[in-house]
């Protein structure tokens, strides 16, 4: 019986660890925008594996699969959290700074409250940012940089 409950609550810490980096629903920020952040895949047709991971010294990840075409989306609220994630395509893989004081410069408006959003495209080419939902062939995805 005590093995059991060990190991069921051993279950329940890696379930809750697996969503520690990320939110999937709108937060209430104080004093800053609540940040909704878009990961696409943008490949004709390959699967990429990504780790989104808060930067902090101990870094939490959360781990998805992006169809091609699909996408994943998280809430943050920007003080104290930026985020990274390892790309992992093929045998390629690659990390991104996803919100950084730059993409904050990119996409942000300054609002004190309210919605920020913010899109990643991965395309064949690299990666791309835009404070829109542009469609996968819109020229003007801004590059940010190659998978190599
Ligand atoms: C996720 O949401 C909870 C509850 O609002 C908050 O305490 C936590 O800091 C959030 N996590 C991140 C990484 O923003
Ligand atoms: C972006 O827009 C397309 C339609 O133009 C839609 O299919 C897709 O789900 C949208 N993606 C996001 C991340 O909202
Ligand atoms: C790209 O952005 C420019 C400036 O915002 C706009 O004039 C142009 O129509 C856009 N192009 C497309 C294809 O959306």
């Amino acid at each position: 019986m005590a093995n059991f409950f060990a190991i069921f609550f051993l279950f329940l810490i890696s379930a809750f660890s697996s969503v520690d980096s990320t939110n999937f629903s709108s937060q209430n920020c104080i004093l800053t925008p609540n940040w909704h952040m878009f990961v696409i895949n943008g490949l004709p047709n390959e699967l990429i594996i990504t780790d989104i991971c808060d930067d902090s010294s101990f870094p939490k990840c959360d781990h998805s699969q992006i169809s091609p075409g699909e996408f994943v989306s998280w809430y943050f609220c920007p003080i104290g959290h930026w985020y990274y994630g390892d790309f992992t395509r093929g045998s390629t893989k690659k990390t991104v700074q996803l919100y950084s004081k730059h993409i904050d410069n990119f996409c942000g408006h300054k609002f004190l409250s309210g919605t920020e959003h913010c899109y990643w495209l991965v395309k064949p080419d690299g990666f791309y940012v835009a404070k829109k939902n542009l469609s996968i062939s819109d020229p003007n995805w801004s590059y940010e940089s190659p998978w190599i």
